[in-house]
This record gives C-alpha cells, sequence and structure tokens, in this order.
C-alpha cells in the first residue's frame, strides 16, 4: 500500500512537471546465488533486498533466488556477462576463471586478520579492483560482502600437521592458485564444480574440501566429513556481481540506491560474519559433531609463502602491484 503511495505520489509530481529527475519505470533484481536461503549469502541478499527497495522508493523489487535457481555459481559470471543474469554472488575464486587478477585475493594468508580483510575489501584496494573488473569484463562488483575464512574438512583423518594431508583427494574450485596450495600443501587436490560437490562428498568420491565456516553447517557437510581443520589459509568473501544489462536499465537515483544498499548491506554482513565464525565453528564440533583439530601453521605458511612467489611471479606487473598494495594495507 505504502508502496502505491509512493509510486502514485512520484506519478503526479512528475506529470506535474514539478521535479527534472523522474523515476525510472520499475524494475526487477533477480539476485542469485547457489547455497541454502537461510544460509550466509540469505543474510546479506536479504538486507539488500530490503535497503535496495527502500532506497529506491519501491521502483526496484529484488526477487531472491537461492540454491542455483538461475544459474550454477560455475555458469553464473559468464550469464553476467551475456545480460541473462541479473545479479548473482560469486565467491572471488570462482571469478577468477574468467578475470585472473581476482586471483589476488584468492592467495592463500595473503590477509594477516579480520581487520585486514575489512580494510582491503573495503578500502582503496577493493576500490580498484571493482573498477578494473568492471572495465575488463562489464561486470559491477557490488560489495565484497563480510569476509570470513574457508575451513578444511574431510572424512578420512584428523590433521594434525601437514604430512597428515598427504594422499588425501581434496575438493577444490576451478581454481589455479587453490589447486597450487593444496599440492603444495601434499593434498591430491581435484577441481570440481560447486553443483558436483554434496553428491561427490556423500558418494566419497573425494576425502574432503574447504568452504566457509557457515557453509560447511548450512550444507550439513557435518554429516559426512567428522574431521574439522583451522588454518584460516584462504579467505571467503561474499561477493555480489551485477550484470551490465541490469545496472544500465537504471536511473541514477536508483543505481544510487542499488550502489547505497550494496555498501550498508556488506558492512552489515561484514559485522555479522566476523563475529558468528568461532560460534559456528564450536556448533560445528559440540551439535555437528566433527573433531576439530588447529595444527601449527608455520609449514602451511610456508608452504603458501612459495604459491604467492610463483604466482606474483608469473602472473605479472599488474598483479603484483595488487599483491603489493595489500601486503601493505596490512601494515
Ligand atoms: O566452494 C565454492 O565453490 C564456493 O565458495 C561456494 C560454496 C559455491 C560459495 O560461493
Amino acid at each position: 500500500m505504502l508502496d502505491f503511495v509512493r509510486r502514485t505520489a512520484a506519478g503526479i509530481v512528475c506529470s506535474a512537471g514539478l521535479v527534472g529527475a523522474a523515476y525510472a519505470d520499475d524494475v526487477v533484481m533477480n539476485l542469485g546465488w547457489a547455497t541454502p536461503l537461510d544460509g550466509d549469502y540469505g543474510v546479506l541478499a536479504k538486507k539488500f533486498e530490503e535497503l535496495a527497495e527502500e532506497y529506491s522508493n519501491g521502483t526496484i523489487d529484488v526477487k531472491l533466488r537461492c540454491c542455483a535457481q538461475i544459474a550454477t555459481e560455475d555458469d553464473a559470471f559468464k550469464a553476467l556477462q551475456l545480460g541473462t543474469v541479473d545479479g548473482y554472488f560469486i565467491s572471488q575464486n570462482n571469478v577468477s576463471p574468467h578475470w585472473d587478477l581476482m586471483d589476488v585475493f584468492v592467495l592463500p594468508y595473503i590477509f594477516q586478520s579480520g581487520d585486514h580483510l575489512v580494510e582491503v575489501a573495503t578500502g582503496p584496494v577493493g576500490d580498484l579492483i571493482k573498477s578494473k573488473l568492471q572495465e575488463a569484463t562489464g561486470v559491477h562488483l557490488l560489495t565484497f560482502g563480510g569476509p570470513g575464512y574457508r575451513d578444511f574438512f574431510n572424512s578420512e583423518r584428523p590433521i594434525n600437521s601437514m604430512a597428515d594431508m598427504e594422499g588425501l583427494k581434496i575438493r577444490v574450485p576451478k581454481n589455479e592458485v587453490m589447486l597450487a596450495t593444496f599440492e603444495a600443501f601434499g593434498a591430491e587436490p581435484v577441481p570440481l564444480a560447486w553443483s558436483e560437490t554434496p553428491t561427490a562428498l556423500q558418494t566419497r568420491t573425494i576425502d574432503g574440501g574447504d568452504n566457509g565456516t557457515s557453509v560447511i553447517q548450512e550444507m550439513k557437510f557435518f554429516e559426512f566429513a567428522e574431521h574439522l581443520t583451522i588454518l584460516d589459509h584462504f579467505a571467503g568473501f561474499a561477493p555480489v556481481l551485477a550484470s551490465d544489462r541490469f545496472m544500465s536499465k537504471l536511473d541514477d537515483a536508483q543505481r544510487e540506491a542499488v550502489l547505497r544498499a550494496a555498501t550498508e548491506a556488506g558492512a552489515y554482513h561484514t559485522e555479522i560474519k566476523l563475529a558468528e565464525i568461532e560460534g559456528v565453528r564450536e556448533w560445528l564440533a559440540n551439535e555437528g559433531g566433527m573433531k576439530v583439530t588447529r595444527p601449527d601453521r608455520a609449514p602451511f605458511i610456508e608452504a603458501a609463502q612459495k604459491v604467492q612467489q610463483e604466482f606474483a611471479a608469473d602472473r605479472g606487473p599488474e598483479f603484483l602491484e595488487l599483491v603489493n598494495a595489500i601486503q601493505a594495507a596490512a601494515e
């Protein structure tokens, strides 16, 4: 009702010629992701929906499409480029096969702390990544969302040292940095699309994998893999991307509303996520029955540094510049 009143009032004002900037046509934004509605991405998506609708005076209708209804995460980036999907959550590691500079956010142990994660994602480096991505691919990155870490799980054995990784068949997203990292840790990484991962875990085609802590909870992976290892080796963000086709449908006021909603929803999500990580790990141990280990990280960090150096040397000066900027933001 309120919405109807607002729209009617806007219509009267516009037709009377009293304002220069009229509301554009109503726009629907189908916002997709590949995990459950009530999971971690859902928290950010619902906040974004609320704020984008409020700030656009109801002229943008955000429709939430969880659970890979409109695309799989591995297909979503191409669909955003084609404009067949309006918006989608794609973790940074699944963006890099389409734009490899994003791997600076995937490098193992590149982030030193929660504060560092937030500083980089919301500061000048994050802004630079957003503009470079848009320039290179046409895809808009609205927010990196709340940061956390990927935790490692497996069905075979507790990991008390890097030697325990030996020979484990570990699902990794189709990402070169992740593949190289698990190889450096001594495991046998298997690149696998997210859409095939739950089945591979249930049928024991793979021994384990890694995911954001809350994804392990919401996907009930603790039912299939009882060993949880906390390494904080990879950061996990919740990046929300939008197609240029969708963004071009918006007038200036609507575009501003979308960007403001994404920034504020990202900040809201950040606060929740950083505060909840240890609680979710405890839940996985107590309610989920997982056996948790926290091995000495020094050998993992040493192996990871070699991976960082290899990629910094291989990927060229633009990549190296961003790596240096991320490292400088920690100081
Ligand atoms: O593991 C992945 O492929 C991604 O992190 C996931 C779980 C689909 C979330 O974006």
